[in-house]
């Protein structure tokens, strides 16, 4: 099948042919990467336009609101996988087979535990911490312990990097929030799941048996699974930019988590919650859904509104559901909840939100659930963090598996043209 091609007319220069690439799902684009040689750039502020990399690990259909994950839905994967048969999934590109998973799940155990003297590195941070400060330094710092798995030509190097971060991205949350409570920082547990294992080390203490509720452990694995990955959001961008300077992978991810934490990002569930808080009654939310549409107000409807998705998104859905299922399992009726719905509604029929498409997105419900969990607000970034980090690994080894470039674009200049300096006794 011949190519097809862009052609590109720019006044007092010849037609530019571009190649327009097909993918597999999705949109064709165009290949803009010739244009440098030929002594022309685009510009395209927050990369609206842009497509930054050739993935096969996640495609998002925004207007469908469809999000698949090498090819499986996340509705499928929410209702019949795990978080760590999803893990294998995300890195390896297909699910695993009995045998692969036991082997999986059993090396991602051998690796939950960190260095004993990280566990000194929290004393250096106050009580009143925000987690995600602690959770930055942390991962950051540990390359430090892992000077023989650095080499990130190497693929075993970059498979045990893998198991090390998503095995101990629990123990290293768990310990941050431990920490600010003035607890004992819990160690895991091998005999336990993996989410079952973070609410133990989250709720645990050494003076009794923990026991972990099965709905609440199924409900976190859960989220766990809708957070894992979602293509070249901000972080993963992130992680990608820093990966292609030949950073170790602690390094990046450690930037994929400062990333994250931002309001209009993964610090959005963090937001949501403090959100309802301030709006505090449903008598309240026409006052809000007005501020959310004034052009002079800053304020905007946490929790509303994506990048790609100008349809619900999916992990909303399903999040929606479970939030429901864990209410009602537990017997909460969190007005909270009710005050979410109303907003969501109101927001839904209001023609400001149906023509700019904002609907609610991953974050607008993960913190109610997180909540009915136990889980305080501070650490519901931690947690989103927590589930990127497969994602985030995933990409990162995606991108140096194959060939790459440094990312470095470029800019529109407008600032001052060249000038010499006055000597100081004569400058105004
Ligand atoms: C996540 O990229 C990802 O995939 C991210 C994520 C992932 O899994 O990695 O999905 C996770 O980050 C979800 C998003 C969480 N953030 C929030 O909920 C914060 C609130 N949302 C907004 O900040 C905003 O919607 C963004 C940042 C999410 C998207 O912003 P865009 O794509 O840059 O769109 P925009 O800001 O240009 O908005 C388009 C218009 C603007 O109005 P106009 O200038 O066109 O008049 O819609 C308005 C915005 O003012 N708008 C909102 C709004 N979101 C957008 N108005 C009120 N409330 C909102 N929430």
């Amino acid at each position: 099948m011949t190519e097809k091609k862009a052609i590109l007319k720019v006044e007092g220069r010849d037609d530019l042919e571009l190649p327009i690439l097909t993918p597999t799902l999705g949109r064709e684009e165009i290949d803009v990467s010739s244009l440098t040689a030929n002594g022309l750039f685009t510009f395209d502020p927050g990369f609206t336009s842009t497509a930054s990399c050739e993935s096969k690990i996640t495609y998002i259909d925004g207007e469908a609101g469809k999000l698949l994950h090498r090819g499986y839905s996340i509705e499928e994967l929410a209702a019949k996988s795990d978080y760590l048969e999803v893990c294998y999934l995300l890195l390896n590109g297909e699910l695993p087979n009995a045998e692969q998973k036991e082997a999986f799940v059993g090396t991602v155990k051998n690796h939950t535990m960190v260095h004993e003297q990280i566990r000194n590195f929290f004393n250096g941070f106050r009580r009143d911490a925000h987690p995600m400060a602690i959770m930055c330094g942390v991962v950051g710092a540990l390359s430090a312990f892992y000077h023989d798995s650095l080499d990130i030509t190497n693929a075993e190097h970059r498979e045990v990097t893998a198991f090390r971060l998503i095995a101990k991205m629990p123990t290293i949350a768990a310990m941050c929030y431990k920490y600010g409570l003035g607890q004992p920082l819990m160690y895991p547990r091998n005999d336990l799941g993996y989410a079952e294992n973070f609410l133990h080390m989250m709720f645990g203490n050494p003076c009794e048996e923990t026991q972990v509720s099965p709905t609440l452990a199924r409900a976190m694995d859960k989220i766990f699974i809708l957070h894992a990955d979602h293509e070249q959001n901000a972080s993963t961008s992130t992680v990608r930019l820093a990966g292609s300077s030949g950073a170790n992978p602690f390094a990046c991810i450690a930037a994929g988590i400062s990333a994250l934490w931002g309001p209009a990002h993964g610090g959005a569930n963090e937001a949501v919650l403090n959100m309802l808080d301030e709006i505090g009654d449903i008598s309240q939310i026409e006052t809000y859904v007005a501020k959310a549409k004034d052009k002079n107000d800053p304020f905007k409807l946490m929790g509303f509104g994506h990048r790609v998705y100008k349809n619900y998104d999916p992990r909303a859905t399903v999040m929606r559901e479970s939030c429901h299922e864990v209410l009602n399992e537990l017997g909460i009726n969190d007005p909270k909840l009710e005050l979410a719905m109303k907003l969501e509604e109101i927001a839904l029929n209001d023609p400001y939100f149906k023509e700019k498409k904002l609907f609610p997105n991953v974050d607008f419900y993960s913190g109610i659930i997180l909540k009915a969990i136990g889980i305080p607000t501070s650490m519901f970034t931690v947690i989103f963090a927590l589930s990127r980090t497969v994602g985030w690994i995933a990409h990162w080894n995606e991108m140096i598996s194959n060939p790459y470039k440094i990312g470095r674009p470029r800019q529109l200049y407008t600032g001052e043209t060249e000038r010499s300096m006055e000597p100081l006794n004569e400058r105004d």
